[in-house]
This record gives structure tokens, sequence and C-alpha cells, in this order.
């Protein structure tokens, strides 16, 4: 196993990612772990990671002495290359001034890191690579017994070695997508040079995460808030595999949902794994507080507020403990990375915030329970992975996302019951026609070539004709998106044929929707949602 300790940057997990990956298990933990630690640890490759923004404070952070005692490959990131030159004899120029971004930078004679590995050649035969580059200080001496490895015109020690020890350090990020080559090096660094086996995967996790959570619940018992969206569903499959009866679901049932969601959410998780679960239904209570209700941000608040409301109810009964039940003690969430990022929590809590709206941590200390988190530190992808390798339906954990406030944000205005139940079938339609329409050139189903595709409920009507008699009809948009991050998104050219289907479905099988049309914005301007 490999261990990966953190001196705050944005992306240590990145390189745990990258890691696995490789196929090989890692842990990270924070840089001032003892010696004991490390030498109990018994790693057979460590990696120093880089530091946040504002290395130039925080340069005295240093790697335990027992990482150079350890006898095993070492590779330094960024500040970890730094620490490493200072910690072993060469020197740092530290500097407020940064360098951040793309950069080329040439690898230098023929270290088994780089060896082969380029992005390309220049004319007098160097090998370069396209990396990805964000430091102030730099080396400026090499350490004893180090050669150089790479460099660029403002960076001449941008990459150092010591082969004999297996010490090999990058100035540039090799963990992010950037740096090219950034994978065949890591996988290199890991499993040839560490000669780590390879043989780890996606099932190996859900046993280690399984003893992990058997260990810090013991005897107690936890509540989650289970909400059929792909994180939530997939802790909830996990932390029942660890501790079963000892974990009750709650789902609260807001009536916002698509169709059929609620009970297919019974199905799997009471039905099929056998998990308890209290379905709160909650949809007269919601209904009712939207009533007369147009303003977007409006309805968003007592959405969100009457969710928190009905769960916390649900949790202090359960807190309470009844018959047989002692009480919970633990709430467990479908924390993922990229949340505990954006609202600036990682683990060693170095990183810098970048923004602080998912609020992570509020509702366990409002209600007195402990954290439960077991997906903390896997990417979206890898929560999918995990999801399929418990048993998950695969429908189930690659759905596009649905926000939280569900249709409530779908009903442009109002929202009423009659408005939710058109748009529920109108977009089951909708969604089941893309899943029913391949793409002929990629083998794929529409619904997988888009990010986010819906059905958007507009309260207006306007006038068809059906049969002899005149309709007077309300209107559904169809939106369907591609994007890679949710920030900037291009409206999908479906087919027609797939548009011409699913229109001609919805106006004959929805009664009281006469009219289909098609949303060609992009984001921006438009947004994805239309509220
Ligand atoms: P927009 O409409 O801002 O959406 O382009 C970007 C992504 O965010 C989702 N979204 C929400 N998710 N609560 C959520 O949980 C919300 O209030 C909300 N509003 C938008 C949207 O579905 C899209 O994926």
């Amino acid at each position: 196993k490999v261990l990966i300790l953190d001196f705050g940057s944005q992306v240590t997990q990145l390189i745990a990612r990258r890691v696995r990956e490789a196929a090989v298990y890692c842990e990270i933990h924070p840089n001032d772990v003892s010696d004991e630690f490390v030498k109990s640890f018994a790693p057979k490759a460590i990696i120093l990671s880089g530091s946040h923004a504002s290395t130039y404070e925080d340069h005295e952070l240093r790697a335990p002495q027992a990482v150079w005692d350890a006898g095993v490959p070492v590779l330094g990131i960024c500040y970890g290359m730094q620490t490493m030159a200072v910690q072993l004899g060469g020197k740092v120029e530290w500097s407020d001034h940064r360098e951040f971004g793309y950069a080329e930078v040439r690898a230098h004679g023929h270290t088994s890191l780089l060896k082969d590995i380029a992005d390309f050649t220049t004319a007098e035969g160097h090998g370069m690579l396209k990396v990805w580059m964000s430091h102030g200080d730099k080396v400026t001496a090499l350490p004893e017994g180090f050669k150089l490895m790479a460099s660029t015109p403002s960076c001449p020690i941008a990459g150092m070695a010591n082969e004999e020890k297996g010490y090999y350090a990058v100035q540039f990020h090799p963990e992010v997508t950037h740096t090219l080559q950034g994978q065949a090096l890591l996988h290199r660094f890991v499993r040839e040079i560490a000669g780590c086996k390879g043989d780890w995967i996606m099932g190996d996790y859900i046993e280690e995460a399984v003893a992990k959570i058997r260990e810090q619940v013991g005897d107690e018992e936890v509540i989650l808030g289970l909400s059929g969206g792909v994180d939530s569903s997939v802790a909830a499959a996990l932390i029942h595999r660890a501790i079963g009866d000892q974990l009750t679901c709650v789902f609260v049932d807001h009536g916002l949902l698509r169709l059929n969601e609620g009970d297919m959410v019974m199905e799997m998780f009471e039905g099929k794994l056998h998990a308890k679960v209290i379905r709160v239904q909650a949809e007269d209570l919601f209904l009712g507080q939207l009533a007369g209700v147009t303003d977007p941000e409006k309805k968003r608040k007592i959405i969100g507020g009457l969710f928190v409301d009905v769960f916390k109810a649900e949790a202090e009964k359960l807190k309470a403990g009844n018959q047989g039940h002692k009480g919970a003690t633990f709430l467990a969430q479908g924390t993922i990375y990229p949340d505990v990022v954006e609202s600036g929590g990682t683990k060693t809590k170095k990183a810098t915030t970048i923004k602080s709206h998912h609020n992570v941590g509020g509702l366990p200390e409002q209600l007195g329970l402990k954290l439960l988190e077991p997906l903390r530190e896997l990417f979206k992808d890898e929560v999918r992975a995990l999801g399929v390798a418990l048993g998950l339906p695969p429908e189930m954990v690659y759905r596009h996302p649905f926000p939280g406030p569900g249709l409530g944000v779908r009903i442009l205005g109002e929202v009423k019951k009659d408005y939710a139940d058109l748009l529920r079938r109108a977009d089951a339609i909708f969604i089941e026609e893309l899943r029913n329409h391949r793409d002929e050139a990629t083998g794929k189903t529409w619904y997988e070539l888009t990010s986010q595709a819906f059905t958007v409920f507009l309260p207006v009507k306007s006038v068809g004709v059906m049969g002899d008699g005149r309709t007077y009809d309300y209107v559904v948009a169809l939106r369907a998106v591609q994007t890679s991050d949710f920030m900037t998104a291009d409206w999908a050219e479906l087919p027609y044929a797939l548009l011409k289907k699913t229109s001609g479905r919805i106006i004959n099988e929805v009664r009281g929707i006469n009219r289909v049309t098609y949303d060609v914005s992009s984001k921006p301007p438009a947004t994805i949602e239309w509220e």
C-alpha cells in the first residue's frame, strides 16, 4: 500500500484517485503524522503532496523523518519536492511570485520515472512534457546524490531524482489531467518503481470501508437521509452492508419526485436490500406550504426548510429510541470528495476554501449526532463504481443529477399537484425515449450521451386541435444538455426522430398537454434549469 502525506493541497485527493486507477491501495494522512505511524503503516511507497496556494507562509511544513528512514521509494510533488530538497540538504528559494498553469517541461537524462514518457520531441531531440504548474517557491540546488530530471526556462530544477534511494520529485502536478502523462508517471512510480502489484479493485474497497464503518460505529445506531440520489443511495447500501439493522434510512417524500421514484426507492432498499427505511409521506405538507408561492428562490427556501424540519423530527424520534432500540447516535451523509473541497473542509483542514455553500457539517451538530461519511474520499465516478459493486442497479447509479427541490423548480411559478402529475408523466416519456434511442456512431443511448435531461412544465395554455375538437392545454419544454462540469453547458443536438417520437407520445398519452417545445439555449447565458 501507498502512503500519501498531505501538505494541504487542493488536489491531494486526485493523487489518491490516480493511484487507485493504477489498481493500488493508498491512504492519505496529514503530513505531520508521527514516525511510529509511518513505520507501522509499512508503506511500499510514499508520496508527498503539494500544498495550498500560499505555500509561502507554510514553508516550514515537513515530512516525518521516518519517511527517509523507511527505505522505500518516495515521490515529492510540488511542495513535496521542495520539502524533499530542504530535508535532504538541497536549497529552496522561497518567493511569492507564482508560476501558474500550462508549461512545457524538458525531461532530462534517463531516470526510470520519465524514461520514454514524453508528449513530443523537440528538433534537438529533447523529450518534452505538457504539464500543469502551480508554485512560487522553487528548488535552486539539488541535494547530494540527486540529479536533474526535468527543467523549464523559468524553473531550471523542475524535477530531480536520487535513483539509488528511489527518491523522485517533480515541481509540476502529475495528478491533474492537464498534465497529459501524469497518470503514466504515477502508474510507473507505484507499479514499476515501488513494485506495487496492481490488484486492488472496488470490491476490496468495500471490504475496507465496511471494516472501517464497523469500527467507527461499534454497536451504536445510525440514521441516514435517503433521497434516491446516487450519493445517499450508495452510502446507504455501503453502511447497510456494514451494520445491517443498526442503520435506519429516512426517506422524505416531498411529492416533487419523478414518476414512481418513491416506490422505486422503497422497493430497492426495503424490498431488495432489506434495509430499514422510514418513508415520510409529506406531499400535503410541502404542497400546502408552496401554495401561492411563485418566486423560485422562495420555493427553494420553503422546500429546503421543510425538508430539514421533517427530517429532524424523524431523527429526533430515532435518537430517542424505542422498544428494542437504544437510540441513534450517528448521522450518516453521502458527502463525496468534491463536496468536501467545495466547503473547504479537507481532512487536514489545510486546503483553502473555494465555496462554502454546501454546509456539510451543520445538521449533525444541531441534532447532536456524530457524523459518518463513508464516501468522503471518493469522486463521483468512483462512487458510481462502488454502487454497482454493491449491487445497486446501474440505472440508479448512472442516473442524471436531480435537484434537491425536485419538480418544485421544474414547474414554473406556483407548484400545484395537477401540474406535478402532468409533468411527471411527460418527463417519464422523454427519459424513456432517450434510453430507447441509440446514436449509431457511438452505440450509446441518448440518455448516456446527455448529462442532464428533463421536462419543464409551463403553466400557460395554448390552442390545439384533437379529433374534431379544439383543445386549450398546457405546454412543456424538453431540456437536454451536455456538460462536463454543469458550470457551462450546450443544448444537446438530439435526433429529430427522438424529438418527434417524444412529442407525439406526450401529446397523445398525457391529456392536458397539447404542445411540446425543445429548449435550444446554452449555458451561459441561460441556466440548465428554468428556475
Ligand atoms: P443551473 O440551472 O444553475 O444548474 O444551470 C446547474 C446544476 O445544478 C442543479 N441545480 C440544483 N441542485 N438544488 C440542487 O440540489 C437546487 O436548488 C438546484 N438548482 C439547480 C441543476 O439541476 C444542474 O445540475
